[in-house]
C-alpha cells in the first residue's frame, strides 16, 4: 500500500478521524488529521487576542505553526471549534497549509481526513470517502465523547453548534466541505463505528480492485 494516498473528508463528528484511523493501521499508512492544522493556528490567533477572522494574523499564525502546536490540549470544544473553522475560511490560510499536507501524503502515501482532501489536497487520490451522518447523529455522538470526558454539554448547544460550522464549512467560497464528483459517500448514521469501518475496508478494496484492471 506504499504510496496510496486515501482521501476521508466530510461534516463535523462524522466519524473521519475514527475512520481514517482504523484505515490507516489495516494498510499500514500513515494517518494525517488534517482538522488539526486550523485547529492550532486557530488556538495561535486566540492566544494573541485577535479575532480568528483577522487574515494578516491567522496567515502568519499558520505559517509559523510547529509540531508541538499540533499537540496541544486546549484544541477542542467549542471556542476552538469555531476559531479554527473561522481561519479555515481564510484563503492564505489554507494555502499556507497546503504544501504541508501535499507533503505529508507524498512521503509514502497516508490516510488524511478533512473537509478537502479529495476536492484540493489530493483531487486525484484514487480512493475518496465522504462519510457523513444526520447532525443529530452527529451531535449525539460528540455530546458521548464529551461526556466520557467529563464534560457535561447541552445536546441541543451541542447540534446547534455542529450546524453553525458545517454552514460555515460548507459556503465559504474557498475549499467547501462538499464530496468530490468520484467520492464514495458513507451514510454511517445507522451504522457503529466497527460496521463503518467494514463497508469502508470493503469499498476500498473494491476501488483498489478497479482501478488495477
Ligand atoms: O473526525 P470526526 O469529527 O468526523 O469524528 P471522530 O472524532 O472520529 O468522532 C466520532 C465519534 O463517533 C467517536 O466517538 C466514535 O466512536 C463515534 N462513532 C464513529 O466514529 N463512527 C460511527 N459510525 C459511529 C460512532
Ligand atoms: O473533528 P471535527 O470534524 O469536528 O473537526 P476537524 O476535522 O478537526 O476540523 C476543524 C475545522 O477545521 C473544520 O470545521 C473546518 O473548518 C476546518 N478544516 C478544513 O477547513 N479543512 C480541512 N481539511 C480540515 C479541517
Amino acid at each position: 500500500m506504499n504510496g496510496l494516498v486515501i482521501a476521508v473528508d466530510g461534516p463535523a463528528a462524522a466519524g473521519k478521524g475514527t475512520l481514517a484511523r482504523r484505515l490507516a493501521a489495516e494498510l499500514g499508512l500513515p494517518y494525517l488529521d488534517t482538522g488539526l492544522l486550523y485547529r492550532a493556528t486557530g488556538r495561535r490567533v486566540l492566544d494573541r487576542g485577535v479575532d480568528p477572522r483577522d487574515a494578516p494574523v491567522a496567515e502568519a499564525e499558520a505559517r509559523a505553526l510547529t509540531p508541538a502546536d499540533l499537540a496541544r490540549a486546549n484544541l477542542r470544544g467549542s471556542e476552538a471549534d469555531m476559531a479554527a473553522s473561522a481561519v479555515a475560511a481564510i484563503p492564505a490560510v489554507r494555502a499556507a497549509l497546503l504544501e504541508w499536507q501535499r507533503d505529508f501524503g507524498r512521503r509514502h502515501g497516508a490516510v488524511l481526513d478533512g473537509r478537502d482532501i479529495g476536492t484540493v489536497v489530493f483531487p486525484d487520490a484514487p480512493v475518496k470517502l465522504f462519510v457523513t451522518a444526520s447532525v443529530e447523529e452527529r451531535a449525539r455522538r460528540r455530546w458521548l465523547e464529551l461526556r466520557a470526558g467529563g464534560i457535561a454539554a447541552d445536546r441541543q448547544q451541542v447540534q446547534a453548534e455542529i450546524r453553525d460550522r458545517d454552514a460555515q464549512d460548507a459556503n465559504r467560497p474557498v475549499a467547501p466541505l462538499r464530496p468530490a464528483p468520484d467520492a464514495l459517500v458513507l451514510d454511517t448514521t445507522s451504522l457503529d463505528a466497527e460496521a463503518a469501518f467494514a463497508t469502508a475496508l470493503a469499498l476500498v478494496r473494491e476501488r483498489l480492485d478497479t482501478a488495477s484492471r
